[in-house]
């Protein structure tokens, strides 16, 4: 039997029901619960209100857990690669040998992308920020292909979708990249797997030979399967919501991407280096930041730092925190910034303040140390995180169309003016 909760206001009861996951999470269902009694439920940030059932992804912030359907972070991180976790996420299961081979020759397929791309990109100057760049482009596949508009289309020709911007993402972020370096773009080598493949078009040039350093590539496969999903954050609440007006794959994915960009997301990868830099520059007085981090009256705060969901600590930047301190190693890279990140964190997890609030190093907090060894420019970060979550967005999108989801609109609590009467201008 399942159980009930009640809401008691005024002189009335009302009986809720409780739904239970399958990790015995439990909610209170309060779907109906302003038809029958006028009272709606407020939760500025969502901070206490699930939005979806989904059996995608699995965390547990309080003991650190984190699963994509139910295999540990930990285990897909050390044994999986990226294209197989995007399989996993999008498909429920991890593929066999024989689908594999099938889904990794489409995704080559269709690496190439229209060359009037070229024009779009053409119109950007070069100091445009590449994730807006990498949004636009990806809003532009609905022009070159059009049926994509229809959501309400059939599995095969969904399927053709999430192969063709699982494919072409990685030459948009490269091409993104090459407009702000000035540089001709390079067109993608299907010889390569794709991670390599993605790096050959970053960064070869053709005044000089370019070979794709293996352990460069592995730490970037590594990288992107601890992005690739992260249950209902912002961006993928975003991807969610937006395709829930029926809206394309492609558009909600793009919705997604400009989600990601702000600093309290995505872009704490970006805002953590230049966070770093700053301390490096100013003396690497890292108390001094700490305090600055804790002054209410100071906008700072420690970035890579806290997370609205783990309330202990972040599996993700365990993983990262070591996989950092071996690709520096193997790459023979001495990172001065790699010591005042360490130093930081021993100090704010010693920090009442820290301590109290439940603030641990995010997935960010590390992340940007080991794409910087690995070359990668840092306004690219959170175009890698893209790269990363693209697989987690595209079964979330898919899930909620599945599911049947209806339009995403919540209500409000309105703190405006009353009605008044309009005033003519001269009495304003
Ligand atoms: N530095 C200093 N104080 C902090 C920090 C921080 N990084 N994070 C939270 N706090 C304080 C905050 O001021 C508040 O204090 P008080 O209770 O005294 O008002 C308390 O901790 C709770 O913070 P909150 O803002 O209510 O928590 P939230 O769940 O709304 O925010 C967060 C989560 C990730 C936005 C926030 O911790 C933050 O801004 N962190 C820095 C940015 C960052 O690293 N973002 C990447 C998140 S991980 C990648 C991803 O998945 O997007």
């Amino acid at each position: 039997m399942s159980d009930t909760a009640f809401i008691k206001y005024k002189d009335q009861s009302y009986e809720l029901p409780v739904v239970e996951g399958n990790e015995n999470e439990k909610a209170i269902d309060i779907s109906k619960l302003r038809g029958e009694s006028g009272l709606i439920t407020i939760d500025p940030g969502f901070k206490n209100t699930g939005s979806t059932r989904s059996a995608i992804t699995f965390l547990d912030g309080e003991k650190g857990i984190l699963r994509y359907r139910g295999y540990s972070i930990e285990d897909l991180a050390e044994k999986s690669s990226f294209i197989e976790v995007s399989y996993l996420l999008i498909y429920g299961e991890l593929p066999t040998a024989d689908q594999l081979k099938i889904y990794k020759d489409e995704i080559t397929k269709h690496t190439l992308v229209h060359e009037d791309i070229k024009k779009i990109l053409e119109g950007f100057p070069s100091n445009a920020h590449p994730m807006g760049v990498l949004s636009s482009l990806v809003t532009s596949l609905t022009a070159f292909y059009p049926k994509s508009l229809d959501p309400n289309r059939s599995s095969e020709a969904v399927d053709k979708s999430i192969i063709r911007i699982l494919a072409k993402m990685p030459t948009f972020a490269a091409w993104a990249f090459k407009n702000e370096a000035g540089h001709p773009v390079n067109y993608p080598d299907n010889k390569l797997d794709y991670c390599s493949n993605f790096l050959k078009m970053m960064f070869s040039l053709p005044t000089e030979d370019y070979e794709v350093d293996p352990v460069v590539a592995n730490a970037l496969d590594k990288l992107l399967i601890l992005h690739a999903d992260h249950e209902q954050n912002c961006s993928t609440s975003t991807v969610r919501i937006v395709g829930s007006s029926q809206a394309s794959m492609y558009v909600s994915i793009s919705a997604g991407i400009n989600a990601l960009w702000g600093p309290l997301h995505g872009g704490a990868n970006q805002a953590v280096i230049e966070m770093l830099e700053a301390i490096r520059k100013d003396g690497g007085d890292t108390k001094k930041w700490m305090a600055k981090a804790k002054d209410k009256n100071d906008p700072f705060r420690l970035m890579g730092f806290g997370h609205r969901v783990y309330k202990n600590f972040d599996p993700r930047a365990k993983i990262i925190k070591k996989a950092a301190d071996d690709v520096l190693e193997k790459l023979g890279v001495n990172d001065p910034i790699l010591d005042i990140a360490k130093g930081l964190e021993e100090e704010a997890l010693r920090d009442q303040y820290f301590v109290e609030r439940k603030l641990y190093p995010n997935v960010d907090f590390y992340s940007g140390i080991i794409y910087r060894a690995l070359g990668i420019p840092v306004d690219m970060f959170t175009v890698m995180f893209a790269i990363g979550r693209l697989p987690g967005w595209i079964a979330q999108w898919k899930e909620m169309r599945e599911n049947n989801e209806p339009i995403g609109r919540p209500r409000q609590v309105y703190t405006g003016h009353t009605q008044r009467p309009y005033p003519e201008i001269n009495k304003r």
